[in-house]
């Protein structure tokens, strides 16, 4: 049915795909898995430059990520942020007992792993003819089929409407490189467009889809602080649900500031729901409380924090630097 367009997407991705990036020079389902869950909240430029291999590095299958310990996982994750999906890779390594799925329905089953990102890994690694529909593939059809309302369900039938069986690997990894290079969210390149022909939306780009009503996030604040004894510091391993796993200082909504308490500056961490603005105190007071552990400097290298963390241990080094400096 959209014979000529298919045609012109391939043509369009022969000349112009991104063919040289590592996880479409493979079909090991495993490192299709690792890629598209990298991929799933953060851009190409730092899952390539800085994480992709190093993770394969360390845990080169599935069976050696399983055997792996979640620390291990976390610290290898450190700086890709939404913690979430290393623990999700890593249950689903356990679950799958070194055998990845053959097909997109038994992946869907695994933690992390939604009808899309299955399609994805599906199609790249096995050739299985399915559309994916991420934030990009969603921009290109409401445009292509001058499509103002969101609907997730409605969508997905225009997605399989428009997909192209006999190419799924070659379809689906050039919507990405469609929607990321050419069907822009700010200013399309529609000129160079290989949908421009049929495009229903080509003539206010803008109008697809509607505008979301954006809601500014929360602010929320903290007191995190920095527990000294002989030199060494506490830490916890966070329970909440996206941190879990991580170590990190003790935060508290506002606990009185200390005689020695000494204030080391604020930090400000954005995260998808909300922005964290903390004050930052390294405290000599007493502290007693058993989920927290006392750790040197060394040993703090070592561990997984969350950027936050990063922050208020930055924080820590350059009071400490000063104060050598001063020769106090
Ligand atoms: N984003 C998600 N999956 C991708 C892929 N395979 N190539 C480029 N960008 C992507």
């Amino acid at each position: 049915m959209y014979k000529e367009v298919h045609k012109s997407l391939l043509d369009w991705y022969e000349k112009n795909g991104r063919h040289e990036l590592p996880w479409r020079l493979t079909n090991d389902p495993y490192k299709v898995y690792v890629s598209e869950i990298m991929l799933q909240q953060t851009q190409v430029k730092t899952v390539l430059e800085r994480f992709y291999f190093p993770f394969l590095e360390a845990f080169p299958t599935m069976e050696d990520l399983a055997c792996a310990s979640l620390d291990d996982v976390l610290k290898k994750w450190e700086g890709l942020g939404y913690y979430t999906r290393a623990r999700n890779l890593h249950t689903a390594a356990r679950e799958c007992r070194g055998t990845f799925p053959r097909t997109a329905h038994d992946m869907i089953s695994l933690p992390g792993i939604g009808r899309s990102t299955a399609h994805a890994i599906a199609s790249f690694a096995y050739n299985e003819p399915l559309p994916i529909l991420d934030a990009n593939v969603k921009r290109i059809l409401h445009r292509f089929f001058a499509l103002s309302k969101r609907d997730e369900k409605q969508l997905w039938t225009y997605a399989y409407q428009l997909f192209d069986p006999n190419h799924p690997f070659e379809y689906n990894q050039a919507m990405m490189d469609v929607g990321a290079t050419v069907c822009l969210a700010k200013k399309p390149l529609c000129d160079v467009c290989p949908f421009k022909p049929a495009c229903l939306g080509k003539g206010s780009p803008d109008a697809y889809p509607e505008k979301k009503t954006t809601r500014s996030k929360p602010i929320r604040t903290s007191v995190i602080r920095i527990y000294r004894r002989d030199n060494r510091y506490a830490l916890m391993q966070r329970s909440s649900r996206f941190l879990h796993g991580l170590w990190g200082f003790s935060e508290t909504v506002n606990l009185p500031i200390g005689s020695t308490d000494h204030f080391l500056g604020d930090i400000t961490q954005h995260y998808s729901h909300f922005t964290l603005a903390g004050t930052v105190y390294l405290s000599d007071e007493p502290f007693e409380d058993e989920r927290f552990e006392w750790f040197s400097l060394d040993e703090i290298k070592e561990l997984s924090l969350s950027r936050a963390d990063h922050k208020a241990m930055a924080l820590l080094r350059y009071n400490l630097d000063q104060k050598r400096e001063d020769g106090c």
